[in-house]
């Protein structure tokens, strides 16, 4: 299980208002409570913080708002010393515009650094190289006056694009990643790996109906994304992840149209070990005909990879509010923490999500704190509403900082959704998480068992089991995805179960006496139940 941490907004250990490494460091005993195996911390680099943080002006610091190397090494000891891992971010598309390399570049057409990013002209006075449009919005061109060119930049114009054409963008990059291999990270989730490469004749991107968030036509990103290039790099990044002892991690970002190009991310076990599977992030629905096609998609995966699923993240709306119904929401909660810790899987959580914390975006535009929201306002308001600060408790801040002002305010739910309070009430989501995470450990199955779909045709419960093959039990998965409790009719004996009733492990909310019959097995609306079955 992997725990993403938005730093700015964990802990604040200084008073700033933001978070920082020392703030995460002091609460690495909850996340060793919790059950999380490794963290993955955004990008905590120096950085002008046009795109917080992914904007890198230097790829092998820690930037002082955020605290200091020693800082930084000392929480990778003392979360070890929990048997948590420390996974960094890498941002290897682009950089910040403020980044060295790229003020050499930008200096003159003869730079030694010249070619390290993409530079090209115009076509005409004032007329963009081609059509190509940033995902950010706009042309994804930026004349730059001081050489009469233009460079490309895939997402923000301070996010110019690295050429990954050029030997020694790539072998400074490398060299990136050795650096804080050499300091103990267990691995690196990439960034918009799929952007690496665009085509080099510049041919326009498809024009399709319709307009986006920013005003601009909707175009397929043909020539700027998944270029086939892209895999030789992560070929050569799992190289130099393979020059490390302890089994160093890569986890892809890169939102796959569909399970061929996903699969191609694991390359033949010379790629990436987990391409973060956003087909499942993406359903939004409450759906059990589409998870378990989706499932059954990742889990007959020509390459064989790992499954690595995740329903949050600080680039979309909390699954609180994509997921609830407004209504049961903090059962939907459970019904997701199972969704996401019981198929055979790496699941990657995002923090806060086991509390119940909801998308609360700025309320006014003069709030917004993310561009891309002040961009695109009112339709498009930007990403604070996911990023906003940890619950911990009921006091100032909500215990996330002791400033007069957090750099976003804390939502009014953390009144009621918070880990203290959580953590007294054996029903909370908190505990529902605390509890499915645990049973990870005692029961081999979930960790190690096979997945098998079953009472396949049911359009509101998505079941499964995950089998043991050796000893032990075999845990037994249901999931009522409706509003409506639903009676299922299980044949579980071709799958080799012989008892006629599973064990209930963790129920919410508890069954009935004889619910967990199988020959009529009663799940009430929203119901998780996990049990044991032989
Ligand atoms: C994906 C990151 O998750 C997002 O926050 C960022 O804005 C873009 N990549 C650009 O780096």
């Amino acid at each position: 299980m992997i725990y993403e941490i938005y730093p700015r907004s964990f802990q604040d250990s200084n008073g700033d208002g933001v978070g920082d490494l020392n703030g995460i460091t002091s609460r690495l005993d909850y996340l060793r409570d919790l059950g999380i195996d490794a963290i993955w911390i955004t990008p905590i680099y120096p950085s002008p913080l046009v795109d917080f943080g992914y904007d890198v002006a230097d790829y092998t610091a820690i930037d002082p708002l955020y605290g200091t190397m020693a800082d930084f090494d000392r929480l990778v000891s003392e979360a070890k010393k929990r048997n948590i891992r420390v996974i960094m971010d890498f941002v290897p598309n682009h950089s910040s515009e403020q980044h060295p390399w790229f003020k050499e570049s930008r200096s003159s057409r003869t730079n030694p650094k010249r070619d390290w990013y993409i530079w090209r002209d115009g076509k005409g006075p004032g007329e963009p190289p081609n059509n190509w449009q940033s995902w950010f919005g706009h042309s994804a061109w930026q004349f730059d006056p001081a050489t009469n060119q233009y460079y490309y930049h895939h997402f923000y114009k301070e996010q110019p694009d690295l050429n990954w054409r050029n030997p020694e963008v790539r072998k400074a990059m490398y060299d990136a990643m050795r650096f804080w291999f050499k300091r103990g990270v267990a691995g690196f989730r990439i960034d918009a790996v799929s952007r690496l490469f665009e085509d080099p004749d510049l041919h326009d991107d498809p024009i399709v109906p319709g307009r986006n968030a920013y005003g601009d036509p909707n175009i397929l990103h043909k020539y700027t994304d998944n270029l086939p290039d892209v895999h030789e790099v992560l070929r050569e990044m799992r190289r130099v992840a393979d020059e490390f002892p302890g089994s160093r991690i890569l986890i892809s970002e890169a939102d796959e149209p569909n399970i061929s190009e996903l699969t191609k991310m694991y390359g033949k076990n010379d790629e990436v070990q987990l391409p973060m599977d956003f087909q499942i992030a993406d359903v939004n629905k409450l759906s059990a005909p589409d998870f378990r096609r989706l499932l059954d998609e990742v889990e007959n995966n020509p390459a064989g990879g790992q499954p690595h699923y995740f329903f949050s993240n600080h680039d979309q709306p909390r699954q609180w509010d994509r997921y609830g119904d407004g209504v049961h929401n903090a059962q939907i909660a459970k019904l997701m923490a199972a969704l996401l810790l019981t198929p055979r899987a790496t699941p990657l959580m995002y923090y806060g999500e086991e509390i119940g914390m909801r998308t609360t975006p700025p309320a006014r535009k003069e709030d917004v704190q993310d561009p891309i929201g002040k961009i695109g306002w009112p339709e498009e308001k930007g990403r604070d509403g996911e990023r906003t600060p940890m619950q911990w408790d009921k006091t100032k801040n909500s215990g996330f900082s002791s400033a007069e002002r957090t750099w976003l305010p804390m939502p009014p739910s953390a009144a009621e959704y918070n880990v203290e309070s959580e953590s007294r009430d054996p029903n909370s989501i908190l505990s529902f998480y605390k509890k499915v995470l645990a049973l990870r450990i005692t029961e081999p199955a979930l960790q190690h068992g096979s997945y098998v779909a079953v009472d396949r045709d049911n359009p509101f419960v998505l079941s499964f089991l995950r089998k043991n093959g050796g000893k032990g039990n075999s845990i037994l998965v249901v999931l009522n995805m409706s509003g409506a409790p639903q009676t299922i009719k299980f044949d579980l004996a071709s799958q080799g179960i012989k008892e006629s009733s599973a064990k209930p492990l963790i129920a919410a909310p508890r069954l009935g006496p004889d619910a967990a019959v199988l020959a009529h097995f009663t799940i009430p609306a929203f119901g998780v139940f996990i049990g044991a079955v032989h």
